[in-house]
C-alpha cells in the first residue's frame, strides 16, 4: 500500500515504541524542576508575531528567515512560536504575576516551529522543556537552573557532554564593549550579508562558523574579557555556586547562542556524538526581554531542551530509555459468548489496575494466541463454551506454557494477587 500524504519536509512521526521512549525523555526532563517548585505552564502555540520580532529580536535567523507566519482571517499576524520563552514571560505579565510571590517558577513543554534546512537532529518542528524564573536577580537561582537541566540529562544516563558557560554583560556595559567589537569587525573582510547582521548585532558575528570568518575572529574582543564590575562579580557568583552543587561546565566566551534576548549568563549542553546540531540545550538569563514587550523592567533566567536531540543523543550512548510497554494479560475468547463475558473481565481488570487487551476480529484460536504472544502478555486468559459453562477460565503462563483453571467470579481479585506475587519475585 503506497501512502498519498507524509508527514512535511523536516518533520517526522512519532509512534510506538519510539514515542514512549519520547514521553520518557521529556518527563525526565521535566522531573528536576517539578521537584524545584516549578509550576507547568502552557502557553499559546501561536502568537502575536510582533511578540517573536521584538522579544527573540529581529537580527536572529529564527526571526528574520525561520518563522512561520501567516495572516488569520480577520487579518492579524500570527506566529506558530519558535521558541518557549517569549510566549511564557508574556502571560507573566498579562497575568500580574510579578505581582505575587518572586521568582515566578514555571516549567513548560511542547512543540516549536523554525523555517530551518531539515537534517539530523535539525526538524522544523521540534519540542523542547523548558524552565523559566522571572523576577528575581540571583546568581543562586542561575545556578540552580542549570543544575536542573544537568540532573534531567544525568537522569537519563547522559555523559558524553559538556556545559559550555559564559556571560554576555549587562546593558550597563555591553554598549561599550559593543563599540569595540564593532571598531574590531570594521577591518576584517567580512561579506555585505555579515556586515549588515553585524550591523544589527554585532555578537552575532563571533559564532559564524564559516573557517574564513572563524579564522579572522581569532584576536577579537570577547565579552567576558570586558564586563562591568556588576557582571564580574555575578558571573563569579554563578561559578561559585556551580562548584559548590558539584556541577562541571567549561568556559566558553565566544559562546552567543542564536537569540538576541540574553544578558549575563549564557550556557549550552553541548553533546560530543551529535555531529553538527550538538546542542541538546541551552539557556541564560534575559534581564531586558520582558521590558522589550511591554512589561516592567524585570530580570529572568530559564532555558529550553531539546528532547528530540536529546533522544538522539540517548541513542547515540547507547542508553535503555524505557521498557518497553506492554500489557500483562491477554484474553483469548473461543466464541461469541466467551467474548462477551472476556469483554467485561478486561474491562475489570483495567479498572483494577491491570494492564490487559483481549483479541479482537478473529476467531480462531491460533490467530488469538499469536496475538497474545505478539502482545507482550505473561498471561492469557483462555475462555471458551465449555469453560463459561463451567464458569471457569483457563489462564496460560505465556513463558512456562503452564496452564490453570480460575473460577471466573473471583477472576478479577485472583489475577490482581497473582500479578503481584511475580513482579515482587522479579525485583527481589
Ligand atoms: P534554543 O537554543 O534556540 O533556545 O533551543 C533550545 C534547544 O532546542 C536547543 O539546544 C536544541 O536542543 C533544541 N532545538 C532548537 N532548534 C531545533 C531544531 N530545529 N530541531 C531540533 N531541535 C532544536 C531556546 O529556544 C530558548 N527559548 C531557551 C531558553 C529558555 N532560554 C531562556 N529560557
Amino acid at each position: 500500500m503506497s501512502a498519498k500524504f507524509s508527514a512535511p519536509k523536516g518533520t517526522y512521526d512519532l509512534l510506538p515504541p519510539r514515542s514512549e521512549d519520547f514521553r520518557r525523555v521529556a518527563e525526565a526532563l521535566s522531573a528536576p524542576a517539578r521537584r524545584a517548585g516549578y509550576g507547568y505552564a502552557q502557553t499559546p502555540t501561536f502568537e502575536d508575531t510582533a511578540l517573536f520580532e521584538r522579544g527573540v529580536g529581529e537580527s536572529t535567523d529564527v526571526v528574520s528567515k525561520e518563522m512561520y507566519t501567516f495572516l488569520d482571517k480577520g487579518g492579524r499576524s500570527l506566529t506558530l512560536r519558535p521558541e518557549g520563552t517569549a510566549g511564557i514571560v508574556r502571560a507573566i505579565v498579562e497575568h500580574g504575576l510579578l505581582g505575587g510571590q518572586l521568582p515566578v517558577k514555571l516549567w513548560y513543554t511542547g512543540p516549536n516551529f523554525r523555517y530551518e534546512r531539515p537534517q539530523s537532529g535539525r526538524y522544523r518542528q521540534h519540542v523542547q522543556v523548558g524552565v523559566e524564573a522571572v523576577g528575581v536577580d540571583d546568581p543562586d537561582l542561575d545556578a540552580e537552573v542549570v543544575v536542573l537541566a544537568d540532573t534531567g540529562y544525568r537522569s537519563l544516563g547522559l555523559s558524553a557532554y559538556t556545559l559550555q558557560l559564559t556571560s554576555l554583560g549587562c546593558a550597563a556595559c555591553r554598549p561599550a564593549y559593543r563599540v569595540l567589537l564593532v571598531a574590531f569587525l570594521e577591518g576584517l573582510d567580512l561579506d555585505a550579508d555579515t556586515r549588515r547582521r553585524a550591523a544589527i548585532n554585532p555578537l552575532r558575528v563571533l559564532d559564524d562558523k564559516r573557517p574564513e570568518v572563524a579564522a579572522q575572529l581569532a584576536g577579537a574582543p570577547l565579552p567576558p574579557d570586558h564586563l562591568c564590575a556588576a557582571c564580574t562579580a555575578h558571573f563569579a557568583d554563578v561559578r561559585a555556586a556551580l562548584d559548590l552543587l558539584g556541577t562541571a561546565y567549561e568556559l566558553a566566551p565566544r559562546l552567543v547562542r542564536g537569540l538576541d534576548y540574553y544578558t549575563r549568563t549564557t550556557f549550552e549542553f553541548v553533546h560530543h556524538g551529535l555531529g553538527a546540531q550538538a546542542s541538546i540545550g541551552g539557556g541564560g538569563r534575559y534581564d531586558g526581554l520582558i521590558e522589550a514587550i511591554g512589561g516592567p523592567p524585570t530580570p529572568g533566567v530559564g532555558f529550553g531542551l531539546g528532547v528530540d536531540r536529546t533522544m538522539l543523543a540517548a541513542a547515540v550512548e547507547g542508553l535503555v530509555v524505557s521498557p518497553r510497554q506492554r500489557v500483562e494479560v491477554y484474553g483469548v475468547p473461543l466464541g461469541e459468548a466467551a467474548k462477551r463475558r472476556l469483554l467485561v473481565l478486561v474491562d475489570e481488570l483495567r479498572r483494577a489496575g491491570v494492564a490487559a487487551d483481549l483479541a479482537y476480529g478473529t476467531r480462531r484460536l491460533k490467530g488469538a494466541m499469536k496475538a497474545a504472544d505478539r502482545s507482550g502478555a505473561r498471561l492469557a486468559l483462555v475462555l471458551g463454551d465449555r469453560e463459561l459453562e463451567e464458569g471457569a477460565v483457563q489462564v496460560k503462563d505465556l513463558s512456562s506454557g503452564d496452564q490453570t483453571s480460575l473460577a471466573l467470579d473471583d477472576a478479577v481479585a485472583s489475577l490482581v494477587g497473582r500479578l503481584a506475587e511475580t513482579s515482587m519475585e522479579e525485583t527481589r
